[in-house]
C-alpha cells in the first residue's frame, strides 16, 4: 500500500514521476490521500481496515519546511 500526499499531485512533477509507474503494479495499491480527504476529514475507522489489509506501507510525500503535509500529520 502506497500513501501519496501531495496536496497538489495533478501539478506535481517529482511525485507524479515516482508513483504513476507504481500505480500499474497490480498488487500495489496507491492512495492519493488529498483527494481522498480533501475537508481533512479522515475516516479513521475506515483507515484502520485499510491498513490492517496491507503487508507492506510506503509514505511518499513531498517534504514542506522539513516536515510532512498538514493532511499526513493529521492522518499520523
Ligand atoms: C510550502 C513548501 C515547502 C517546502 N519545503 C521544502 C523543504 O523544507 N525541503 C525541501 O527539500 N523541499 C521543500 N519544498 C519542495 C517540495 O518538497 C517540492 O514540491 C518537491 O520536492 C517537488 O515535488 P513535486 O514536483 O512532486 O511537487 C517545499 C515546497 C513547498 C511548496
Amino acid at each position: 500500500m502506497v500513501y501519496i500526499f501531495h496536496s497538489d499531485l495533478a501539478g506535481s512533477v517529482v511525485n507524479r514521476a515516482l508513483v504513476d509507474p507504481v500505480a500499474e503494479l497490480d498488487d500495489v495499491l496507491v492512495r492519493n490521500m488529498y483527494a481522498q480527504y480533501p475537508d481533512y476529514a479522515i475516516g479513521v475507522k475506515a483507515e484502520y481496515e485499510l491498513i490492517e489489509r496491507a503487508d507492506a506501507v510506503v509514505l511518499q510525500f513531498p517534504l514542506y519546511w522539513y516536515s510532512t503535509p498538514s493532511l499526513m500529520k493529521k492522518w499520523f
